[in-house]
């Protein structure tokens, strides 16, 4: 028994320097303090020794016993010391969880925004979920117009209505212009900023079947093209630099008389198609980049709309977000999908 006493100490001391934590601490002092522990099984043996060695034997435990609990006291106090030092270290700075941000085309939607409100626009929101009378009829696109072949459209497998047609997704924000004159009771002034998500079934480099579109809509006495004119101007200096410059190209659209096509200069080689070290630009090839479509509202419109087109004549313009948000210079992103592809790897630059 004297000799089992001995090498218990012996174990204990080595195996408690193999011990790192806590819970293998506290493991450890059951087996041996435990009621069925290694201590208890020695004092059982010291119970059947005989009389004569019994003090002696006794002593021996004691003093074992005492030195047993002295290395375990030990290891405690070096492994909360240990615990405290990896644990609190006031002098590191602290850990910052990460933070996300709006997503960049949300951003680009507030930007607009707030350039068009300072001119007195008011944001205006209208369904996605629209009927074929507002996306195409009262824009002056009757049923079978070939011009409808331009808004390619999903269309929604619901019952129709009778004057308003089918349900689609609207395919442009064209489809507020309408709705605005309605709300406003068919008495402008009118002057709308409608952003609002678009349907087309197009996925490549330049489409996705899911964008946005801004749509201006200013509809008074008196408007004219050179309020047009003095709105793009002012929106492109506004969102692209100071040093960028609009032009109206003739095109067409059935709800615009006349319809223009709004380029804006290029920011490469500031307009001039050709780059200082020779050889065309490659952005734009001849100095302007097609922004999106405007004209002077069409009188049929404004008839859909009950307005007086004898009185009152106005502008719209209509352009996609991300694609206006692509050609911001800095911007250089060369694949509209990437924008939904939710890689925060891509989105966390913005
Ligand atoms: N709705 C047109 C489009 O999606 C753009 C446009 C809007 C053109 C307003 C003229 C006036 O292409």
């Amino acid at each position: 028994m004297e000799q089992q006493l001995q090498n218990l100490l012996i174990i204990v001391v080595r195996k408690l320097r193999q011990l790192h934590t806590t819970q293998e601490f506290n493991n450890y002092w059951l087996s041996i303090f435990g009621k069925s522990g290694q201590f208890a099984r020695i004092l059982k043996l010291l119970k059947e020794a005989n009389k004569t060695e019994k003090p002696r034997l006794g002593k021996l435990t004691n003093e074992i016993k005492f030195k047993i609990e002295n290395a375990f006291e030990k290891k405690k106090l070096e492994l909360a010391r240990s615990a405290l030092t990896e644990s609190i270290d006031v002098t590191l700075p602290g850990s910052k969880p990460p933070l996300g941000h709006l997503h960049l085309v949300t951003q680009a939607i507030e930007e607009i925004t707030r350039i068009f409100e300072y001119i007195g626009f008011t944001r205006r929101r209208y369904p996605q979920i629209e009927w074929e009378w507002y996306a195409f009829e009262s824009l002056n696109m009757p049923k079978d117009h070939p011009a409808r072949d331009d808004f390619e459209t999903f269309f929604v497998d619901a019952p129709p209505g009778e004057k308003l047609g089918r349900m689609l997704l609207s395919p442009h924000t064209s489809s507020g212009q309408v709705r605005e004159m309605e709300r406003v009771n068919h008495a402008p002034p009118i002057r709308m900023i409608n952003i609002a998500k678009c349907y087309r079934p197009n996925w490549d480099l330049s489409h996705v079947p899911m964008f946005h579109q801004f749509e201006g809509l200013v509809i008074d006495q008196g408007i004219t093209i050179t309020q047009l004119k003095g709105t793009m101007d002012y929106f492109a200096k506004a969102f692209f630099g100071p040093s960028r410059k609009t032009r109206l190209r003739p095109f067409h659209f059935q709800f615009t008389e006349p319809s223009f096509e709004v380029d804006i200069s290029c920011g490469v080689c500031l307009g001039k198609g050709t780059l200082p070290a020779g050889g065309k630009c490659r952005l734009c090839k001849e100095g302007w980049l097609e922004l999106g479509g405007s004209g002077m509202v069409h009188p049929n419109v404004l008839k859909a709309g009950k307005i007086d087109s004898e009185k009152y004549t106005g502008f719209a313009f209509g352009w996609g977000v991300e694609r206006t948000y692509m050609m911001k210079s800095g911007t250089q992103l060369d694949d509209i999908r990437l924008l939904y592809s939710n890689d925060v790897r891509f989105l966390e630059q913005f």
